[in-house]
């Protein structure tokens, strides 16, 4: 490696894994342009950008799942060229990926142990997968039983369990594309010590993160890709979160949430009264004014996802709501919809999106009716809403005949929340806005709240962060272990009051 591109550079020798020259397209696209960058062994390297600068498709051409289009690959030096993911495994270099990609129908331990079962004699010894399994993944600090199918686990739970496959792999490099996306606090803790731990034993790591604190804990190197470019890689210890945040955005990301002036007291348009979502959720009773951003706080598993699935439609909820002052209730999402209720899934994939379709398809599917011209759907109204939903929520694509699956992460979520929004809803439920978004994207998905509100329209935002529900909302009700525990507004929006109320733990003053 060229000692003046990164006099950082900590280690000896070459670097275990090499990119020179690096470009990869699609089409006509060039979404990598000329990368030139290297992993040594004990060192963890992140990678960062915004959404859609090419961070995953890197990761891809680095571990054989996609084939550069032009440069070479090192290995310890060496030119290489991998015919494959498998082939590029065989080497030791593994990709734990962004999306989830397990088989839903079969076992925790058979989606560890899938290709490379184990076996006693000709049989495979499901004991022993079983027993692998559950310490795989209780090293990475989780406690998920092995013989589940994988389908009903949670998001969080897939995502170890995906690691835990990963990392059973002999390997000389791990590749984490934003592993931590979807983790709880404590499972993003255990995740790093195991990230350090194989670090201490000499692997290299490349990690992908939009959480830049958690960026500046854990890597050595920091590298920052901007619209498919090197723009600069750099010692961690040299840079703060908001020189990495103004070298990914290329410019300064000041002031995170909009100043919104507060909601005088108004009409209720929701009220939820003594509604429960059996096993999930009791009693939960609240109103939600019009105009106003209301946020649900908590941790993971206090029942926020399922009460809001059962408010519309999802899940069989039992209790009152009230729309406008009538009663309603929604036997299905259908119907919620047809009442103005726009509810945006932190689950983009599994309920938001269908990404083997275009990103037309998936913009007009919900709102079909409004383009539909005598008995046919009008293309052209089609095509000019999607230009003015790619401009109006920046959605980053080179070309808009792309496969919703083909966009970047935070791109699908600014096309779900397009697609929502062509609904005109009167009341949007979003569920953790903003997973797996970048930092000038955020920006942009909370000035689009605040619009919202500006609009008329009320809106839920269910987050596990609290720092953006503070930042956005005017009021956060707290719910714990199913049930709603308090509701703090004004100057009590507070992390530490959220806490005490969100863990039951008083800690005398804050309370
Ligand atoms: N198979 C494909 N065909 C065409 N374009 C693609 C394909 N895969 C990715 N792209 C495009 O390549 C660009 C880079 O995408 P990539 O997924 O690498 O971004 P990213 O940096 O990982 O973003 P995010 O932070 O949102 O995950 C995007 O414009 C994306 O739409
Ligand atoms: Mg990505």
């Amino acid at each position: 490696m060229n000692p003046d591109a990164t006099p950082a550079s900590v280690s000896s020798g070459s670097p275990v894994l090499q990119a020179i020259g690096l470009s990869k397209s699609f089409g006509p696209v060039e979404v990598l342009k000329d990368i030139a960058l290297g992993v040594n062994a004990g060192e963890v390297h992140a990678i960062i950008g915004e959404n859609g600068a090419g961070k995953s498709t890197l990761m891809k051409v680095l571990s054989g799942h996609l084939q550069p289009t032009r440069g070479e690959l090192r290995i310890d030096g060496e030119p290489v060229h991998f015919s494959g993911p498998v082939d590029a495994e065989r080497r030791g270099i593994v990709l734990v990926h962004q999306e989830i990609l397990l088989a839903p129908d079969l076992t925790v331990a058979q989606n560890i142990y899938l290709g490379r079962e184990l076996r006693k004699g000709l049989v495979v010894d499901d004991r022993a997968m079983n027993e692998g399994a559950r310490q795989a993944v209780r090293d990475l600090g989780g406690d998920i039983a092995p013989d589940v199918v994988v389908g009903r686990l949670s998001i969080a739970q897939r995502q170890l369990v995906q690691i835990a496959r990963v990392l059973l792999v002999p390997h000389r490099v791990v590749i984490f594309d934003e592993p931590t996306a979807s983790l709880t606090p404590v499972e993003t803790d255990a995740l790093l010590k195991v990230i350090a731990d194989i670090r201490a034993k000499g692997t290299g790591v490349l990690y992908i993160s939009h959480r830049l604190q958690e960026v500046k804990e854990i890597a050595d190197k920091v590298t920052v890709l901007r619209d498919g470019k090197l723009v600069a890689t750099r010692p961690a210890s040299e840079l703060e979160p908001v020189d990495m945040a103004r070298l990914m955005v290329g410019r300064d990301v000041a002031k995170l949430y909009p100043d919104r002036e507060a909601v005088a007291a108004r009409e209720t348009v929701l009220e939820v009264d003594d509604f429960s979502v059996p096993g999930y959720a009791q009693h939960a009773s609240f109103q939600l004014k019009k105009g106003e951003i209301l946020g649900f706080a908590g941790l993971v598993g206090a029942g926020r996802t399922e009460l809001m699935e059962g408010i519309v439609g999802l899940r069989p909820g039992r209790g009152a709501l009230r729309l406008a002052g009538k009663p309603v209730h929604f036997s299905d999402v259908h119907a919620s919809l047809k009442a103005g209720i726009a509810y945006i899934s932190e689950d983009r994939k599994g309920k938001g999106l269908l990404l083997a379709k275009d990103l037309r398809e998936n913009l007009t599917l919900a709102s079909l009716g409004k383009f539909v011209r005598g008995l046919q759907v009008d293309r052209a109204r089609e095509r000019a809403a999607l230009d003015q939903a790619i401009s109006e929520f920046d959605i980053r694509t080179g070309r808009k005949d792309l496969l919703a699956g083909q966009l970047s992460g935070g791109n699908q979520q600014k096309l779900l929340l397009a697609k929502m929004m062509m609904l005109d809803p009167g009341i949007v439920i979003i569920d953790e806005p903003t997973r797996g978004i970048d930092i000038g994207t955020k920006e942009q998905i909370y000035k689009f709240i605040a619009k919202l509100a500006q609009e008329g329209r009320s809106t839920i935002v269910v987050s596990s962060e609290m720092p953006e529900l503070i930042g956005i909302c005017d009021r956060i009700i707290v719910m714990r272990g199913g049930r709603i525990v308090g509701e703090v507004a004004g100057e009590h929006m507070t992390e530490d009051e959220i806490v005490v109320l969100a863990t039951g733990v008083k800690t005398g003053e804050a309370a």
